[in-house]
């Protein structure tokens, strides 16, 4: 699957940049072979790295005992070639810095604030020092990698500081960063008490982008109140241009797409055809409910399982005749939140089977694993409804994996309208996911739908899938700040186009 080579060998043109690569190396002979990583940011990259080619920048995956253990092995870094050409860097963490850096900081500080959960934050400045101790050593690892005519293209909350540290470490090549989950409004970012750095290190790039238009306002909207910058204009891509101490950044919105293709490919294949009637079978002529999250308070899971409670109570008839089929990759286990949380879906799941199961039929079929892809296509394929009800969710790409993959132009898709991919759900059925009784009374009519609004619907989703293909995403990203682009000049006017609140252009 992946194979060493000497490091040092190639001077990439395009260097990627995020928390985890797609897999974790293997650091020593003997060690675990290599396992794949999950979440949108791995699947969404790994594709557009391999059309490009280049060189992947991330964390090993393999805490180690000590920082001593981290300085021998950052003396002697392995490269790693993936089938499809990548190289894979990786980046030495110690089990201490994983703990305060990836655990605390990234995932007990930033990700709840960035979700819009301020209850569940937990500021440290000790996890603060590492995150940003952290940010310093992937900043070091890139600059040793990149040369004249590279562009460096950072990724997520884990590294926002990164874009800064390298301007600072001499890189003047073109640097571009993406968001994957949302960006809160400014009156919760504010909350951040190292807001003004982690603003200061994002400023370092060129394009900032983000995947829908209230990110990139909150985020401009934060820029000019909290660090002083100004909106002077648009750049391309439909950015917007601000101007702060160091220069200019542009700041865009730009959807994440998917392998369109690929899940077309997969879903025609006859044995994902197959395996989806086997599914079918095994469910004896009961409708099929699917959701497919990481396992995550912000994926509304516990939320789902109240939501079905209530379905079935105000839809007696459905009771022996619908299920939901729950799928749960485990995820951040090292959590005590994540912890709970799994605790809490096994009880409520437990309950609900409890409860309303009889022989020959149980309302929930709960799995708590990663499906491979052919899997997951033959599970949308085998569904009646999909259901994507999530808290919040920067972008959400289950549902459009749904919607690719529905090569028959059936199923029904209900989406939270708190994920960013509603607005790119035309033919969804949008819901508040706390509102319990609606979004009940959504799935019976989500069940119900005709086989005529069903394929009208689908093929609205469908068309607007197909229009945005992961490599579309890329090179938009990439577009957005570039100096040379034949569009990368400041305009002032931007017909149809919306200035973020309180942005004015300079005349
Ligand atoms: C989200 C984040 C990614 C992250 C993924 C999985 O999609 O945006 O950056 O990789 O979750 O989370 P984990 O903590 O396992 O990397």
């Amino acid at each position: 699957m992946i194979e060493h080579v000497p490091s040092g060998t190639r001077a990439e043109s395009l260097v990627v940049v995020s928390n985890r690569l797609p897999y974790n190396l293997p650091h020593a002979p003997g060690s675990r072979p290599p396992r794949r990583n999950v979440g949108g940011l791995v699947n969404a990259l790994e594709p557009a790295l391999a059309q490009y080619g280049g060189a992947w920048i991330g964390w090993d995956g393999n805490p180690l005992p000590s920082g001593a253990a981290v300085a021998e092995a950052l003396a002697r870094p392995l490269v790693f070639r993936t089938r499809s050409r990548v190289e894979l860097h990786g980046v030495p963490l110690s089990e201490r810095e994983v703990s305060l850096y990836y655990h605390g900081f990234s995932n007990r500080a930033l990700w709840p604030l960035f979700h819009d959960f301020p209850g569940k934050v937990a500021f440290s400045p000790e996890e603060w020092s590492v995150y940003e101790r952290v940010n310093r050593r992937f900043a070091e690892a890139v600059a040793l990698r990149t040369g004249p005519g590279c562009r460096v293209w950072v990724h997520d909350f884990h590294l926002m500081l990164v874009p800064r540290l390298l301007r600072e470490l001499g890189f003047r090549g073109p640097l571009n960063f993406f968001l994957h989950v949302p960006f809160p409004a400014p009156e919760i970012f504010r909350a951040l008490p190292w807001r003004s750095e982690v603003l200061e290190g994002l400023l370092g790039c060129d394009g900032v982008s983000f995947h829908v238009g209230q990110y990139r306002d909150n985020f401009v909207g934060s820029a000019r109140q909290l660090s002083g910058a100004r909106s002077v204009g648009f750049g391309p891509e439909g950015s917007v241009m601000l101007r702060h101490r160091t220069g200019e950044t542009a700041v865009s919105a730009v959807p994440i797409g998917i392998d369109v293709e690929d899940f077309e490919r997969i879903a025609r294949k006859p044995e994902v055809e197959a395996r989806a009637r086997r599914i079918r079978d095994c469910l004896g002529g009961c409708r099929m409910l699917f959701s497919a999250d990481r396992l995550d308070y912000t994926k509304g899971i516990e939320e789902r399982l109240a939501i079905l409670e209530r379905f079935f109570e105000t839809n007696p008839d459905a009771v022996g005749r619908v299920v939901l089929v729950q799928v749960v990759v485990p995820s951040r286990h090292q959590v005590e939140e994540y912890r709970m949380l799994k605790r809490e879906i096994d009880r409520k799941v437990g309950r609900i089977n409890g409860l309303l199961g009889r022989e020959g039929w149980m309302p929930v079929h709960y799995r708590y694993r990663a499906l491979d892809r052919e899997e997951l296509v033959a599970h949308y394929r085998a569904a009646d409804v999909l259901l994507v009800t999530p808290l919040r969710d920067g972008m959400n790409l289950v549902a459009s994996e749904f919607a690719a993959s529905r090569v028959d132009g059936h199923g029904a898709l209900v989406v939270s309208e708190f994920a960013g991919i509603a607005e790119r759900s035309p033919g969804a059925l949008l819901v508040n996911p706390y509102d319990v009784d609606g979004c009940a009374s959504e799935v019976r009519r989500a069940l119900e739908m005709d086989p005529e609004e069903q394929r009208t619907r689908m093929a609205q989703l469908r068309e607007r899938v197909r229009a945005n293909p992961l490599r579309r995403w890329v090179e938009r990203c990439l577009e957005s700040g570039r100096r040379d682009s034949p569009r990368g000049s400041v305009r002032t006017d931007a017909p149809g186009l919306a200035l973020p609140d309180g942005c004015e252009p300079v005349a």
